[in-house]
């Protein structure tokens, strides 16, 4: 495969994914296709955006004689599909926005893939990106979810998730289509949209601004470093079983509290603050609407048979994604002083 269509390259994950691409496949062509809508970012690729191998195209995915278009100009033979409304919180304001681009958007892609390939599947692969979220919740009680934990979403988001992922399931079984589905877990790393947790705590505590915890902070989440994922991601697209699914995450599960008070003693020491001095900052809010409790997932599947493992330790992935923040702040003040700031004081206003 040497034409390889990205979809929302410019975004957080998406732009990992395409530096990775563009760096080790100087001959691949890249197709980096992106809306640009309010969390797509071209400054996530300023360091390829010159790449010969590298091509950006503005784009909808719900569009989808463009898209047809797309994939005739550049003789697309892979798909990596990670383009979609992706914050929980903005899918319980809105989910309308969330059915159409994670829903209609994915079927868009697979009609088009549909028919460019007109049936010759050697050769070509579609792959889905997911979210462990499609499958619910866990309790405290050590269970994991695996391949094949039955999917049970909760928010908007999960739900349009869940609903696209049954969708590529559905080009494969029904067509032939060469699919593959992956859920990973919470991702952390450069590049992420002040709007999550972790972005947006390291600013806040930046910049003295209260830090809202959800309920009473109980909840845990499964966090991987964002080029681990993107590492898997390349895994899989060349090695990975077609129609199969598999799970990604990195063991490490943390309650929110517990990993908000390394976040502030970890910013509190790069910025040479009194150790602590941001505890002050922790402010309880009203729970988010229905809160997953727990999420975490069983990756044993991929580590067995493709051989991924995380590369990184918690403590040096969570020291280097404060720093790149703490270096990088033009980044986050060009993103935070514009018509996001509205949104975020509107967000919180009532909480
Ligand atoms: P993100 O919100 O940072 O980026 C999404 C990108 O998609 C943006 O560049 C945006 O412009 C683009 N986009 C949105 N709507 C579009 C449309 N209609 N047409 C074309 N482009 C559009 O998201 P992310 O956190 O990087 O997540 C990427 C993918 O990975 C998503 O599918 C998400 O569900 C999945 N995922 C995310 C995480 C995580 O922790 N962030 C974990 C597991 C899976
Ligand atoms: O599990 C994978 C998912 O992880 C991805 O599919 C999603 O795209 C991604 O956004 C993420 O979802 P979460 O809802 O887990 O991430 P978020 O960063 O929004 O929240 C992490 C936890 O922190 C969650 O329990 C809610 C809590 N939280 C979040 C924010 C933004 C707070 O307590 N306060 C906050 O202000």
């Amino acid at each position: 495969m040497k034409n390889i269509l990205i979809t929302g390259g410019a975004g957080f994950i998406g732009s990992h994914v395409v530096r990775l691409f563009v760096n080790k496949y100087p001959n691949y062509r890249i197709v980096n296709l992106d809306k640009l809508t309010y969390a797509g970012n071209l400054a996530n690729l300023k360091d390829v955006e010159q790449a010969e191998n590298y091509h950006f195209e503005k784009c909808d995915i719900c569009d989808f004689d463009r898209i047809v278009e797309i994939f005739k100009k550049y003789d697309i033979d892979g798909v990596i599909h990670l383009a979609a409304e992706s914050h929980v919180d903005r899918s319980i304001k809105d989910p309308f926005t969330f059915a159409r681009t994670n829903v209609m958007g994915t079927l868009s892609l697979l009609q088009a893939a549909k028919l460019c390939w007109n049936g010759e599947w050697e050769g070509k692969r579609f792959y889905h990106i997911s979210t462990d979220e499609v499958y619910g919740a866990l309790e405290f009680d050590g269970t994991l979810f695996t391949e094949t934990t039955k999917y049970d979403p909760h928010s908007p988001y999960s739900a349009s998730k869940a609903s696209s992922d049954h969708f590529v399931r559905s080009f494969h079984d029904t067509y032939g289509m060469p699919t593959i589905v992956t859920n990973c877990s919470n991702n952390y790393g450069p590049y992420q949209f002040p709007e999550k947790l972790m972005p947006l705590f390291i600013n806040n505590i930046r910049n003295g601004k209260p830090l809202p915890v959800y309920g009473k902070g109980e909840n845990v989440r499964d966090w991987l470093y964002v080029e681990d994922h993107a590492r898997a991601i390349d895994l899989i697209f060349h090695k990975g079983e077609i129609a199969e699914t598999y799970n990604i995450g990195g063991f490490n599960e943390w309650r929110n509290i517990d990993l908000i008070r390394v976040l502030i003693k970890t910013v509190d020491r790069l910025l040479g603050n009194p150790e602590g001095a941001s505890e002050r900052l922790i402010t309880y809010v009203t729970d988010r609407a229905g809160h997953d409790l727990r999420y975490a997932i069983d990756s044993r599947k991929l580590k067995n048979e493709l051989g991924w493992e995380p590369s990184l330790q918690f403590e040096e992935g969570i020291e280097k994604t404060v720093k790149w923040y703490i270096d990088n702040q033009s980044w986050i003040d060009n993103i935070t002083s514009g018509e996001y700031e509205k949104y975020y004081e509107e967000m919180y206003a009532n909480r």
